[in-house]
């Protein structure tokens, strides 16, 4: 590893006996020969990735610039060319990401010396491109045929209760609920999608996911004919799960980084960041008048903050487990997770000022939380989804256990059980009006109820599998 070579040992030179602790100042320790053995694929695509790509891709290229190949970077943004082969003195990269307070990477720590040198000497070794397709975009191979079926992650009913939307791997499948047309598969470069959802006005799909330590993807696909509409990548990691603006205009979605992406539809518009989180924030859900987010997150706190500003308005509660699954009506936040207990916060009690009781040394803040958390029944075992209809009266709710129960929002009271479905359930959705309930299930099957009655229209592992566990049944 040429990383090793780059400590060089001068104690010497420093007149100091500890020659672990030397670090590159010197550009002068990197010689022409180790500066030719530098791999673009092995050393310098890593700093790349880690530290640029995040705002310089071909779907999300800020400043004009991608910086997915040698021949982006050959062709460069707005300023031209990155570097002259041969020549770092004279190479725009070089100047971004040197100096005192280096310009790259935008509004982060500066890159370590040693990556910087590694960048210097690669281009004074020739630039010499090494890469191969795969180190700069792993392909994700999507099966003709799975040998197993693959889980469902998310799962998304169309507002007119037509269609569904099922994410298995990397991949969007289209079920037409009334006929018996082969189901479409939408691929995606995403290794693992994780939510999918038709936005209220049924004009867009939307697929969110991403690639571990790489980045994160959203897809919009056109559910008429599968057309990708747009797509980009946010970030590092994977994006979880979250929801549609009520105007249809922008996705909320969580993050490993603990905060709420609000990502416009349009690609041209700027993604916004609510850092409120302590860790991952897995799932994210608007007030109906579009004001405000509730999230959820693996550091077991329900949060409710402004659209605006981002400001946090309320840290609602705290679980003793992990936050999974966030909703929400004009009155009511519902947050659930490992924890079996679920609770309902009024929204308007919550957010109504914190006040102080008592003067001088007895004055103590108000806690209001008796007053506004609104227990309700408890589920049989951990759960891993929630979905609302979209006048958000009905609030559908499942996971590992074998049924899917709806309730009431407003009083909370349960008015349907569909039991004996497929356990354990990633993911459920109501229609629009709350007619139809489609869930999925880890072993991979969809299935497609009436809420009101309980009737199964349809049931499918929606890819095609050779070694089906299941027996399918259509209808
Ligand atoms: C947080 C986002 C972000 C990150 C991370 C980032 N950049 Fe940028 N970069 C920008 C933006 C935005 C611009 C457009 C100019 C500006 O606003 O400063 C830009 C412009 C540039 C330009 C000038 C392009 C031109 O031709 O005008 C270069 C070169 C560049 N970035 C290199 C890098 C490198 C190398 C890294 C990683 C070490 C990096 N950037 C990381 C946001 C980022």
């Amino acid at each position: 590893m040429l990383r090793l070579l780059l400590v060089v040992q001068c104690a010497l030179a420093l007149g100091t006996m500890d020659s672990q602790h030397v670090t590159l100042a010197d550009e002068a320790l990197l010689t022409a020969e180790q500066a030719s053995r530098i791999s673009f694929r092995e050393d310098v695509w890593p700093i790349l990735n880690r530290h640029c790509r995040g705002c310089h891709t071909a779907s999300d290229a800020k400043g004009g610039l991608s910086l997915d190949t040698v021949a982006d970077m050959l062709k460069g943004g707005a300023g031209g060319p990155l570097f002259a082969q041969g020549k770092p003195d004279e190479s725009l990269v070089m100047d971004m990401i040197s100096g005192e307070v280096p310009e790259m990477p935008k509004k982060q720590p500066a890159l370590s010396v040693a990556k910087v040198q590694l960048i210097r000497g690669w281009i004074a070794g020739g630039a010499i491109d090494d890469s191969t397709e795969s180190n700069t975009e792993p392909v994700v191979v999507i099966p003709q045929t799975y040998q197993f079926a693959p889980s469902v992650t998310s799962i998304s009913l169309s507002p007119d209760g037509k269609l569904v939307a099922a994410a298995c791997r990397s991949e969007v499948v289209l079920i037409d609920v009334e006929t018996d047309a082969p189901p479409r598969r939408l691929p995606t470069a995403c290794d693992l999608l994780t939510h999918v959802e038709f936005s209220p006005d049924g004009k867009l799909l939307a697929a969110v996911g991403g690639s571990p330590s790489r980045s994160g993807e959203i897809y919009f696909f056109n559910p008429v004919d599968g057309a990708i509409i747009s797509s980009r990548r946010i970030g590092h990691d994977t994006l979880f799960r979250g929801s549609f603006s009520p105007d249809s205009t922008a996705i909320a979605v969580g993050g490993t980084d603990g905060a709420a992406h609000i990502v416009p539809v349009d690609v041209n518009a700027a993604v916004r960041l609510f850092p409120l989180h302590s860790d991952w924030v897995l799932d994210v859900a608007w007030t109906p008048d579009g004001k405000m987010l509730v999230t959820g997150g693996r550091d077991k706190a329900t949060k409710i903050c402004s659209i605006e500003d981002g400001r946090l308005l309320r840290s609602a509660d705290m679980s003793t487990e992990l936050i999974g699954s966030v909703a929400c009506t004009a009155d009511f936040a519902f947050a659930s997770g490992r924890a079996r207990t679920l609770n309902g916060y009024e929204l308007k009690i919550a957010l109504s000022g914190i006040g102080v009781t008592g003067a001088g040394n007895d004055a103590q803040p108000v806690t209001n939380r008796d007053q506004y958390v609104k227990a309700m029944e408890s589920q049989p075992g951990d759960v891993l989804d929630m979905g609302t209809s979209l006048d958000r009266k009905l609030l559908a709710i499942a996971g590992a256990y074998a049924e899917v129960r709806i309730y009431k929002t407003d009083d909370r009271q349960r008015v349907a059980l569909i039991g004996m479905v497929p356990a354990p359930i990633n993911a459920v959705a109501l229609s629009a009006d709350g007619v139809r309930l489609a869930i999925g299930s880890r072993n991979g099957q969809v299935q497609i109820y009436e809420v009101t009655g309980g009737k199964l229209l349809k049931s499918l592992i929606p890819v095609p599998v050779a070694n089906p566990r299941e027996t399918i049944v259509v209808k």
